[in-house]
Parts: C-alpha cells; structure tokens; sequence
C-alpha cells in the first residue's frame, strides 16, 4: 500500500479476516487514508486471535513488533505494565475521550492513571441468532428461555435441521460457557467468577449449573462432533441448515456481509437468563513501542478511530457497537441497537468477557477452554470433576497475582 500523503505507513497486526470483519477493517482502511494515515494491513487470521497472538508475541521477544496490534483486555494491561505500549492521554484529552465515551470503555483502555491502546468497538457476548424464516415456518417464538430453544430444537430435528451450530473449538466452547455462567450464576456471581482473587467463588453451585446447561446444550444436536471455524458454523445459520447460533456478535456482522438482514433473516435475543445484561468484549489498538520512531503517526491513528464517524463507519460493518455514547442509535441495526441501549442503561449489568481476555490473562483463559473442551470431549468426566478443574486453574492464577 502507498504510503499516504503525510507520515509513514503503519503496520497493523490484527485477526480480522473473516468478511464481516476484513469488511470493518476497510471501511477503516478507506476513513484513514482519506486523512493522510496509511494502514500496512498484517493480518494472521484465527478466530478469537488463537494464532495472532502467538505470532505478536514473538516478535515482541524478538524486539521487533508490530506498529499497531490489537491488543486486548487482560493482555493489555499486562503488557502496559512491561512497558510494551505507548500511553495516549493526550489523544484521550484532546479527543474528550472521558466525556465522549462509556465509563466500561474508558475503564478497559486505562491502567495506572494513564490511558494505553485506542477503542474501536464494544462487542456483545451473550447474543443467541436465530434463523427468522425458519421461526416463521415452524411457528415459533423468538427463544427467550432455555424452554423455548428447547421447544425450537425439537421443531427443528423434526424438521431435519440441526438446532443449534456449534463447535467444539476450545475458544468457542469457553465462549458459549461464560454465556450460561452468567445466565445461570447471575450478574453478582459472574462479576466474582471474573475476578481471579476470589477463586473460591467457583466453587458455587452456579458453576455447576452452568456446566450442565453446556453438555444439554452441545447435546441438542445429538452426539456429532463438530470442530469447525466460526464462520462455518455462521454459514450453517445464514442457510437455514442450523436453527441459532451461539456466539459475540461478530457473527452478526459476518451475516450482515453476505446479505442477511437483523431483524429480517435473523433475530437476535440475548442468551436465557441474560436479557437486559451486557457481557462485553472491547476491541482496542495498542501502538506498540518499537525500534522505529512513529509516535506522530500513531498518536494520529488513535485519534481518528474514536472520531464518530470513523466509529459509525467501523461498527456498523463488524455487528459491535460505537465506544461514544454521543451516537444516534437509530443508526444501528436492531442487534446492535439493543447492545448499545443495554450499555446506555444506568445500572445496567456489565460483565468483562473471561474467553476474550477481558478479565483473565493468556494462560488462564486458555486453561479453563482447555477444561472446558476436555468437559464436552469426555461425557465420563463429570460436572463435578471439571468443577473443582476450573477451581483449580484459578486458584493457581490467583496464587500468582
Ligand atoms: C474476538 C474479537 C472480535 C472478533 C472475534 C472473532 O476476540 O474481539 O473482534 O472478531 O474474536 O475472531
């Protein structure tokens, strides 16, 4: 790519390759470079950012990392703390971030009094898609309770369809599971769960019920076992050969690339259990401290992306919701709509996502989806046994803090 009119191009280490997000990042891509930041497009596709985040990683130990990644969460703060990325708080004054954007957000992109990595987008967890003209056809209504997926997973085995598209890909299960643990456990419980210092929190029957909930859940399909990609498995639901689809609302903006319409050719309700709750995961850029000297033309590329219309741009494409709580949400589709109003909402209940790195780090994220695919791999393993596993990773993550 030519390097824009003023400044460098900046190379930009991310994992959004499926079309709904390679079609966000364009719109990006397209808003930048009309403002003079050239974008160097370094892509490692992986859902959830399995394998981009080994290959960042090692180029950081390498000392040459990239000028931008997206860095998220946990990993975030973490690697603010090995002094790895560049503060932004004059972007963040000068831009009003504070006054502009939601408190969650704010909180996410800050550690130490000092403001590390630029949002782009809040995306919403505890979404459940379901295929509308299949739910018109077999006359259903649209799954608020465990009992109406159940009654739709019925209709739609009679009907020669698979209920629900799944995969037992780690990520996707821990995915799916902190859904139920917040259905199931509740807001208070979940908020504990999320904290390492308290380990002893999963020990509560909460958990238990959760994972329970997870083997039905897998079970609705008989027992085939599916590994397979998000995107297929959001393919499934986009033919009307899989019924609801389980997953952050990405999948939303996967749907949306291809043609299909929220609110027309697929519903979204919020998981059982979770209506009205937000279990976020918030996409941000770090600008990374390398070799090369591009504080300007990083400091300038932050800027941009909290600017409402780059934000409009960006999240209308990839189905999260704009950072600033200054949008009109008549402009957001009706999924996104319902995401951005329940984090508008005072006192709405807020959760950080633990597979997405909002709460846990690397390595305990990844052990709990590893117990967690292990639970739905084994049936002889029992609830009880993954239990007091998932008590075990923790306490051990706690110990270490
Ligand atoms: C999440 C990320 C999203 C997304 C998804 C699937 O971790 O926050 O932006 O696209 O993975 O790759």
């Amino acid at each position: 790519m030519a390097a824009a009119a003023h400044g460098q191009t900046l190379d930009v280490l991310h994992w959004w390759t499926s079309a709904g997000e390679r079609r966000a990042v364009d719109r990006l891509v397209q808003q930048l470079e009309r403002q003079g930041v050239a974008w160097n497009d370094a892509a490692i596709p992986g859902g959830a950012g399995v394998a981009a985040m080994k290959v960042l990683k090692s180029r950081v130990l390498a000392g040459d990392p990239r000028d931008v990644a997206q860095v998220i969460g946990r990993t975030l703060t973490d690697w603010a703390d090995l002094g790895l990325v560049l503060p932004l708080d004059d972007v963040a004054q000068r831009g009003r971030w504070k006054q502009a954007m939601f408190p969650v957000v704010l909180q996410v992109v800050s550690h130490r009094h000092h403001v590390i990595a630029a949002p782009l987008g809040v995306h919403r967890i505890n979404t459940l898609l379901y295929h509308q003209a299949l739910w018109a056809r077999l006359k259903l209504g649209a799954p608020r309770t465990w009992d109406d997926v159940e009654q739709a997973a019925t209709a739609l085995r009679k009907a020669g369809l698979t209920p629900l598209a799944w995969s037992d890909e780690p990520w996707q299960v821990a995915t799916v599971f902190e859904t139920l643990l917040l259905g199931e456990g509740g807001p208070t419980l979940y908020a504990e769960l999320a904290s390492a210092q308290r380990w002893q929190a999963w020990q509560n029957p909460g958990v238990l019920k959760a994972l329970v909930r997870l083997r039905w859940l897998r079970g609705l399909n008989g027992d085939a076992a599916v590994e397979q990609p998000w995107t297929h498995s959001a393919r499934q639901l986009y033919q009307g050969q899989a019924g609801m689809f389980i997953m952050g609302d990405w999948a939303s903006g996967e749907l949306k690339a291809w043609g299909a319409q929220p609110g027309t050719d697929f519903g979204c309700a919020a998981v059982p259990g979770t209506a009205g709750m937000h279990l976020y995961s918030i996409d941000t850029l770090a600008m990374l401290v390398g070799k090369k000297r591009r504080d300007a033309d990083q400091d300038r590329l932050a800027e941009l992306l909290g600017q409402p219309a780059m934000q409009l741009a960006y999240n209308q494409a990839k189905g999260s919701v704009p950072v600033r709580t200054d949008i009109d949400p008549a402009q957001l589709d009706e999924c996104a709509r319902d995401s951005w109003q329940t984090l508008a909402r005072p006192g709405s209940s807020q959760l950080p996502s633990i597979a997405h790195r909002m709460s846990a780090d690397e390595s305990t994220k990844d052990a709990l989806a590893a117990a967690l695919h292990r639970f739905i791999k084994n049936r002889e393993l029992t609830p009880e046994q993954t239990q007091a596993r998932l008590v075990t990773i923790i306490r051990g993550a706690a110990r270490i803090q």
